[in-house]
């Protein structure tokens, strides 16, 4: 028999893959359940725009082709509605995509990577399997603590810092001051990786204005992604801001054809929907309140979540509130799953939605007590 182990990267040794669990139709069998509201992974549940669709279904006709021309016409897309050069925007099949071609062009073995704990976990990993120390900074109480972030980067002398603003799993924001501190407490010859998958749902005068730092040739790289806003996760679309030469870096290990062509025209119609993001944002904000407030009616405190989705302290085992909800076809993610044992993540959806979600987390906490 073949050692694959020993075959493999040293890193890799020890290291858990990512397991996405059952898939949401064997849930719905094993629960013998007709739909499931899939409030677990933070898509958009508001769904995709029918421009982008059309623009997906009118591509078909040329997927015999590779995507063309470094994918300009998407660039240029993005550009116009970031309004930023072209050549700072670098696609990908997805924020995930762009987090592992980073670590792989800027994280070696005996590289330090710090990130912020609780966050998303696909930093710590593909920075471990990389071959780097990871440093996990805790927060102030479920807040990012950038002082103490700045601080171990600066004592290990790290190559690079993951931040997810706003945060999952919390929905925190980095506020503007806070962020231009951050960045020039950092130490030289580190770099910022700022996931910015949700900033499209943030409130605009609460956002770090990092593309200013991108034009100032700070360190700084940020990530968008078209799964959150745009509705099209499934199709895996997204893109880095950056300078021109991270995007000379970055395509010397990326796959050169990533991006699909059905992605990438669905992208374009998306972007160039004048008024799309904001009236998502606001659709987004009022389910997102309506949600806290049935909590807040129900006694449970919920984190402040400039996201799409809520954090929600159930003062009680996360696991038999998550599987009470399941077996009424309403899917969230519990807490023990991400590190914070007590607290569940629900992605905002429509408003009977919500109030179904409410009612049912109230009435499990109820039956348990
Ligand atoms: C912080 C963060 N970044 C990135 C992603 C994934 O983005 P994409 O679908 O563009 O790969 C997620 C998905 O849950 C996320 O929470």
């Amino acid at each position: 028999m073949t050692d694959w182990e020993a075959l493999a990267r040293p890193s890799l040794q020890g290291l858990e893959r990512y397991d996405p669990g059952p898939s949401r139709d064997q849930m719905k069998q094993r629960h013998g359940l007709a739909e499931l509201e899939p409030l677990n992974w933070n898509e958009d549940l508001f769904g995709p725009p029918a421009e982008a669709l059309e623009a997906a279904a009118a591509e078909l006709g040329k997927v015999a082709y590779y995507p063309e021309r470094a994918y300009a016409d998407f660039r240029e897309a993005v550009a116009a509605h970031m309004e930023l050069p072209a050549a700072s925007i670098i696609p990908a099949h997805g924020v995930q995509s762009l987090i592992g071609t980073i670590a792989t062009a800027f994280v070696d073995a005996g590289t330090t990577v710090v990130t912020p704990t609780p966050t998303y976990g696909l930093y710590a990993q593909v920075s471990a399997a990389a071959g780097a120390e990871v440093v996990r900074v805790a927060g102030r109480g479920l807040d990012i603590d950038l002082d103490a972030v700045a601080e171990a980067a600066r004592s290990y002398g790290a190559r690079v810092v993951w931040l997810s603003d706003p945060n999952n799993p919390t929905g925190g924001v980095v506020s503007p001051g806070d962020w231009s501190q951050f960045l020039d407490r950092l130490p030289p010859a580190c770099a910022v990786i700022a996931d910015e998958a949700y900033m499209d749902f943030a409130d605009p005068a609460l956002r770090a204005d990092r593309i200013r730092d991108v034009v100032d040739g700070r360190p700084v790289i940020m990530l968008r992604s078209f799964s959150k806003t745009y509705g099209l996760a499934g199709l895996r679309l997204g893109f880095a801001i950056a300078d021109p030469e991270v995007a000379r870096l970055l395509d010397i290990v990326q796959e050169p054809f990533n991006v699909n062509r059905v992605a990438l025209a669905a992208g374009r119609a998306a972007v160039a929907l004048p008024g799309f993001v904001e009236t998502r944002r606001a659709e987004v904000a009022a389910a997102r309140e309506l949600l806290r407030e049935l909590l807040t009616e129900r006694g449970l405190s919920t984190h402040p979540s400039q996201a799409n989705f809520l954090l929600v302290n159930l003062g009680m085992d996360d696991g038999p509130v998550c599987e009470r909800l399941l077996r009424e076809g309403v899917l969230i993610r519990g807490g023990t799953e991400f590190g914070l044992p007590g607290f569940a993540r629900i992605t905002v959806a429509r408003e009977p939605v919500m109030r179904r979600t409410a009612e049912l987390v109230g009435e499990a906490i109820a039956a348990a007590s």
